[in-house]
């Protein structure tokens, strides 16, 4: 199966090893086409290049946008035409740095960036919040624990979407763990009881339950 990353960085660079080491086949974009091509060479056999964020989803069943909550709406009107029907898979917290460094809210309290980014999508795409809820480092270090896996949480209002996102996690090592609609996304993102959060199945769904 194919999927599409766009955004290179910190996470999605992540993400594509992750899914890649499962087997995914990849296609990458990011506006640092270079920083692209360089994880598509890294991760060699099944990641390609794409030619820009549009050419990413040729093919791609599902697309995950591995950005900075301030340019996601930019990329996603961008390829807006192209996302009918497609899987879109969102890890973007609703956070920033400041010119100090320090972490800044960029939504209202009790907004979350899963119920903003569904606002932004064109009507026919299926929206799943995942593989934002812990820190790229951790997803590293907790992918493929056995005996048991980690779980990976995800929320998502589209039955379809929901089946491909839960494909996705297990291809990247983790034990998919529904956390509700699209409504409960902020208990996924910073600030939320459900971030950075590394559990096996049993504990992460009692801590869905326990809400
Ligand atoms: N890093 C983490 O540990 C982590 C964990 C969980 C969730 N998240 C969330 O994931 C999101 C991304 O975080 P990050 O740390 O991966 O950020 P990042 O390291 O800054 O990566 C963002 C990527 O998006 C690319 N990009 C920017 N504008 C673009 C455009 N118009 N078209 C295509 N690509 C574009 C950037 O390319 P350039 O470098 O060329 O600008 C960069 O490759 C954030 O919302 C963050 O809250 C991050």
């Amino acid at each position: 199966m194919t999927t599409a990353i766009i955004g290179t960085g910190g996470i999605g660079s992540a993400i594509a090893r992750g899914l890649a080491s499962g087997g995914e086949t990849l296609r990458l974009s990011s506006a640092d086409h270079e920083s692209a091509r360089k994880l598509a060479a890294e991760i060699g056999r099944g990641a390609v290049v794409a030619a820009g964020n549009r050419d990413a989803l040729r093919g791609a069943g599902a697309v995950v946008l591995a950005l900075r909550f301030g340019v996601v709406k930019s990329v996603i009107d961008e390829i807006a035409d192209t996302l009918t029907g497609k899987v879109v898979v969102v890890p973007s917290n609703p956070v920033g740095l400041d010119a100090q460094g320090n972490i800044t809210h960029l939504l209202p309290e009790g907004q979350s960036s899963g119920e903003v980014v569904a606002g932004w999508l064109p009507a026919g795409a299926r929206l799943a919040m995942a593989f934002g809820s812990m820190s790229a480092d951790l997803f590293k270090s907790a992918s493929n624990r056995s005996p048991q896996p980690a779980a990976l949480f995800y929320v998502t209002d589209d039955d379809r979407a929901g089946e491909e996102v839960e494909r996705l996690i297990r291809t990247a090592g983790f034990e998919p763990v529904k956390a509700g609609g699209i409504g409960q996304s902020g208990r996924l993102e910073v600030d939320g009881d459900l971030h950075d959060l590394v559990v096996g199945p049993a504990e992460a769904r009692s801590r869905v339950a326990r809400g």
